[in-house]
């Protein structure tokens, strides 16, 4: 089966040829190939985690409905996560309840053509609650386990599980 990812790099690899710099072409064919294994390869727990303390972040540990990038360089193949809190901590003497559900996280490469990252991808916020990718116009529901809301994206976003405590306010994000 022809991928849209072999459609483009057959395209871009013709393309750097005819422009004389087929020298390129392999470069380009590696970039695209790591896109392509990215998304063909998706998130399979290793038992990992990274630990955010949210109480360094002023929007993720006051606002529900706001998305937040972070870095980290040993997880999503370097590419930033979208960080978003469902729902507003219990107060201290209140049980917590399901401690999955506090956090939404997802990967911000864009499952149409790779774009990511904050110059290209629009955090989600109470206003306008989805994650965009500028690129083309892919919306993303962060809600809903990041499905595609608008093309011409097809997949979803990969997400991430989360588990937060509220009472140390570590927020850890499994892969
Ligand atoms: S790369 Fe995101 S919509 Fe095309």
């Amino acid at each position: 089966m022809i991928t849209d990812l072999e459609d483009r790099r057959v395209f871009l690899e013709n393309t750097m040829k005819m422009l004389g710099l087929g020298l390129c072409a392999p470069v380009i064919s590696a970039i695209l190939s790591s896109c392509e294994y990215y998304l063909e390869n998706p998130y399979t727990s290793s038992g990992n985690f990274v630990e955010i303390d949210i109480n360094a972040s002023t929007r993720l540990k006051n606002f529900v409905g706001w998305g937040d990038f972070h870095n980290f360089q040993n997880m999503n193949y370097g590419v930033p996560l979208i960080i978003m809190r469902l729902k507003k901590d219990p107060d201290p003497d209140t049980e917590p309840g399901d401690l999955t559900k506090y956090f939404v996280c997802f990967s911000s490469l864009c499952t149409h053509a790779s774009c990511y990252g904050p110059d290209n991808i629009t955090k989600p916020s109470p206003s306008f609650p989805a994650i965009s990718c500028n690129c083309h116009g892919s919306k993303f529901d962060p809600y809903d386990g990041g499905k595609v809301l608008l093309g011409p994206a097809e997949k979803p976003l990969q997400s991430y599980p989360t588990q937060y405590d509220p009472k140390t306010k570590i927020l850890k994000i499994f892969y």
